[in-house]
């Protein structure tokens, strides 16, 4: 089979890899790609903000199975595209796409199938946001409703400020359209968890649980970016609560989007905060999560294709899903300055004396390749993972191989699942 991968991250990487794995797959493409996924797929170029762009590429590959990365894509509505022309695509479609597009979507759509998520209102001018506010208590969550490649969601610490970052982003100046409509909420405290299901639109089957790292320095410091590191390990949540995330949130969500007409096929990622009033929805996303692709994907024994096929075409509930029983943990490394503005082109070395630690594998996401020399190509530039049979062993690894690659103002958080150590 040829199996075309749309995207060029960390999270990419992993999917070209695992797929890799399949005695079925043989040939994988992937697009656009970066330097480290060259090494492993043939990468082809391609503008994913651009539909035309990648229905050409599609009619040039015909590919077997394409899995869409991003957000962004899905969005665009390349599936819908894609499966008109009768070539199979992992993913859901434009409308589906919603629950992670529009944030007034999601929230109201779990408002009408009672999955429970934070106290919200809707605004769509600073009338409206000054009126709800009242209604609030600080600290108040103030979020874009469209897509802001994760920044935009802001924690206001007092109503003024709430107002004053709402009205910027109504007012275009802080994320652009994406801004014209906010949803307040309230801020809901625990250790968040990445839950994700594969769906057929019909039936869901869980993936091993991950927590991400959001903050970009150490202890939970400084602003979001889209995730400084997560890990898996076999106890992160226990049967008991697995089952009960798929029977409370993400067989509702797929149950009702099918019940709606708006059918969900693909990865449903279900962002958590654990309360103490029990796990709340934070935010869906319609696709695998980046980084947390890379420590799940290392514990999955079973074949991924067999599992992406299923949700294409019906019958994931039939899918065999092998775990390992190994612990696994991703520490991104990222260009310094990243989430703001940072500088690219810079060289990296020691990534062959990083794969050479046990049990690690990095994962490239912003690099490219030149002459035989790997450089920096974006924020997130690497995905250093490791697996072992617990996790203080993988996050010794991990940074073990951290400590080998070097580039000049490289930044990475030392805490990724510390706190999980310390339970
Ligand atoms: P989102 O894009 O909605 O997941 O928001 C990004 C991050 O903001 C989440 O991973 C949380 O760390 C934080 N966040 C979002 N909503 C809330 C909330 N209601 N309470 C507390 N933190 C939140
Ligand atoms: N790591 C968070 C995300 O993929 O959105």
């Amino acid at each position: 089979m040829k199996v075309l991968v749309l995207g060029g991250g960390g999270r990419e990487h992993a999917l070209v890899w695992k797929l890799r794995q399949s005695s079925r797959v043989s040939q994988v493409y992937c697009a656009p790609g970066n330097g480290g996924i060259a090494e492993e797929a043939e990468c082809l170029p391609v503008d994913l903000k651009n539909v035309e762009s990648i229905i050409s590429l599609g009619e040039r590959l015909k590919p077997d199975l394409t899995v869409v990365g991003p957000e962004l894509p899905l969005t665009l509505g390349v599936v819908d595209e894609f499966t008109r022309r009768g070539w199979p695509t992992f993913g859901p479609t434009r409308a589906a796409a919603q629950l992670e597009s529009s944030k007034s979507f999601a929230k109201e759509f779990m408002q009408r199938h009672r999955i429970p998520t934070a106290h919200y209102a809707i605004c769509d001018s600073a009338q409206e946001v000054r009126a709800a506010l009242t209604h609030f208590h600080a600290p108040i969550v103030v979020k874009a409703d469209g897509l802001a490649a994760g920044k935009g969601v802001v924690i206001a610490a007092s109503r003024e400020e709430a107002s004053q970052v709402a009205g910027e982003m109504l007012s275009g100046k802080m994320v652009g359209t994406a801004g014209a409509r906010v949803v307040l909420e309230e801020c809901l405290k625990g250790d968040e968890l990445s839950f994700l299901v594969v769906s057929d639109g019909e039936r869901v089957v869980p993936l091993v649980a991950a927590q991400d790292h959001k903050r970009v320095f150490d202890g939970d410091k400084g602003p979001n970016t889209g995730g400084m590191g997560a890990y898996s390990t076999p106890d992160i949540i226990d049967d008991r609560m697995r089952d009960w995330l798929v029977h409370h949130i993400a067989q509702p969500v797929i149950s009702g989007m099918k019940a709606e007409g708006t059918e969900y096929r693909g990865v449903l990622y279900c962002g958590l905060m654990m309360t103490a009033r029990g796990p709340m929805v934070l935010e869906f996303n319609c696709r695998f999560g980046d980084p947390e692709t890379q420590p799940i994907l290392m514990r999955l024994e079973s074949d991924l294709l067999d599992a992406l096929e299923a949700s294409v075409n019906g019958g994931i509930g039939e899918v065999d899903f092998r775990w390992s029983q190994d612990s696994t943990v991703c520490v991104v490394m990222a260009s310094g300055g990243y989430p703001g503005a940072f500088e690219l082109g810079k060289k990296i070395t020691g990534l062959d004396e990083a794969a050479r630690v046990e049990g690690v594998k990095v994962f490239h996401a912003g690099t490219t390749k030149r002459d035989g020399e790997f450089f920096t190509a974006g924020g997130r530039v690497l995905g250093v993972t490791a697996r072992a049979g617990d996790l203080s062993t993988a996050v010794q690894r991990a940074y073990e191989a951290c400590g080998k690659i070097k580039f000049e103002d490289a930044h990475y958080r030392s805490d990724i699942a510390k706190r999980a150590l310390r339970k």
